[in-house]
């Protein structure tokens, strides 16, 4: 099927070159010209663990093409994904002028023949209507370029357009660090729409996911296909988003609690993730949830119920303690080493999770911020932000560009995301090379024992 991705981030380059993988004519649209030259040349512009081996494939077979042209995307394209960014407006709702603008790019350059529009970016509850009404203001636009000065417009025309393009919401559950994998692996798929033309579409385009044909483990049965009205498909993302984020908020608070009690909540979390009712996943303490989606979608949705007059009270205590969680470590150094000032902390990770290259709302930013504030002086190892050099979002802080550097002289050290090749560190030179060796386990990801026999003090989440 030809297929037209507008918007190439997390999320929109990761589909666009998976669909190309199962088949599909795909060109990916971004209006920033250094992507698009980037990606044309086989590189991807953001870490996605084996992303860049499908796009390169993809390339090769003719399969995907890379464009800042909207008009050549809309064109071809008889499936037309809008995969911009919504980010948080300060007052926690989302900021859809990308989506606004690309809907509108759509209007003013559909052609002839049948289209579905998909918002695959998340977007508040209405949007599908919403969207619908832009591309259709982007479809008048045109016309009046269409009437010769002085002329008579003529809406003729705009009714047999009108009819020729639905609108379908398709919201995107991957996880970056793991987005092509959850790409080819999806625990579900959901359609919000009305049309059944536009739904057997996605069907058909879907249909070599569904049957499994490039899952990890083919055996399993077909991935479910939810299909709901649009606005029940937007509400899906938000509360599947709210509900991930309150458990990770409500196991950290066992946490805390259990730090007082001298319970291990490790322990813990292994004993009540065995009850199926609960199940094991995303029941990991530590310093808070972060990253470019729950904290703007769980804001997005309270944002929604104020709008209506009600009050999310569940989500607005998921927040506030996080809020209070992402200070969690800064809490343990002052009761460790007291005083702050002068003091050295090394940071082990900077992102939000690992294998991602993502600093978008981490935790680590808001722990420099602080111990800035309280004159400390922060380096930091991050396996992906040391190599690549990327440094959004970053300052008070001096990236390291390897383990040992950041242990030599620093007072503790607060392993921030858990990155696997942090498991198997020297952690016996970085103790001896430390002036305190204090490490906070912002992740209970080390094993304690280890870490004393490597002569630290560890100090975990409700361990
Ligand atoms: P991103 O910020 O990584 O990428 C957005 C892309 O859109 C950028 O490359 C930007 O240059 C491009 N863009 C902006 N305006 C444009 C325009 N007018 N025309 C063409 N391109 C334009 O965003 P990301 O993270 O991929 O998120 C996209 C959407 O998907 C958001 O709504 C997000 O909430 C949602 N989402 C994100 C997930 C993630 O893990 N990042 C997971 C699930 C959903």
């Amino acid at each position: 099927m030809r297929v037209c991705v507008i918007g190439t981030g997390y999320v929109g380059l990761v589909t666009g070159a998976c669909l190309a993988h199962i088949g599909h004519d795909v060109i990916c649209v971004d209006n920033n010209e250094e992507k698009v030259k980037l990606m044309k040349s086989g590189q991807s512009p953001i870490f996605e663990p084996g992303l860049s081996e499908i796009m390169q494939s993809a390339i090769q077979s003719g399969k995907i093409e890379f464009t800042t042209d909207i008009a050549a995307g809309v064109a071809h394209g008889e499936i037309l994904f809008i995969a911009v960014g919504t980010p948080p407006l300060p007052t926690g709702e989302s900021d859809t002028r990308y989506v606004e603008a690309v809907a509108r790019g759509i209007g003013v350059n559909l052609n002839g023949g049948y289209k579905v529009i998909v918002n695959k970016s998340t977007v508040p509850i209405g949007s599908g209507d919403w969207v619908r009404m832009i591309v259709l203001d982007g479809i008048a636009e045109r016309q009046k370029t269409l009437v010769p000065a002085g002329g008579v417009l003529s809406d003729e025309k705009l009714p047999e357009i009108a009819a020729q393009f639905d609108v379908v919401s398709n919201p995107e559950f991957l996880r970056e660090g793991s987005a092509v994998y959850d790409t080819f692996n999806p625990d579900r798929i959901v359609l919000g729409g009305n049309s059944q033309r536009a739904i057997a579409l996605m069907q058909e385009l879907y249909a070599p996911i569904v049957e499994r044909q490039y899952a990890n483990d083919k055996s399993l049965p077909a991935v479910p296909i939810l299909t709901t009205d649009l606005s029940s498909a937007e509400m899906i993302k938000y509360a599947a988003n709210a509900f991930l984020a309150t458990k990770i908020s409500f196991i950290n608070e066992v946490a805390n609690i259990c730090d007082r009690v001298g319970a291990d909540v490790t322990q813990v979390a292994k004993g009540i993730g065995l009850d199926s009712r609960i199940g094991n996943k995303f029941l990991q303490a530590g310093i808070g949830w972060g990253g470019s989606c729950f904290p703007k979608d769980v804001a997005a949705l309270i944002h929604t119920a104020d709008d209506y007059g009600y009050e999310a009270q569940i989500m607005k205590a998921a927040v506030s303690v996080n809020e209070r969680q992402r200070l969690i470590a800064l809490e343990k150094l002052q009761q460790v080493l007291k005083i702050l000032k002068g003091k050295t902390v090394g940071l082990l990770g900077l992102t939000f999770k690992p294998d991602t290259d993502d600093l978008r709302d981490a935790p680590a930013l808001n722990l420099i911020e602080q111990l800035n504030r309280l004159g400390a002086k922060v380096k930091a190892y991050d396996p992906i932000v040391s190599q690549t050099g990327l440094r959004h979002g970053l300052s008070g802080v001096l990236v390291e560009t390897d383990a040992e550097r950041l242990a030599d002289g620093c007072d503790a050290l607060v392993l921030v995301t858990e990155w696997q090749q942090f498991s198997t560190l020297d952690y016996v030179k970085m103790a001896q090379l430390m002036s305190h060796p204090v490490i906070i386990d912002g992740r209970n990801f080390l094993d304690p024992e280890t870490m004393v026999r490597a002569g630290f003090q560890y100090v975990g989440v409700g361990r």
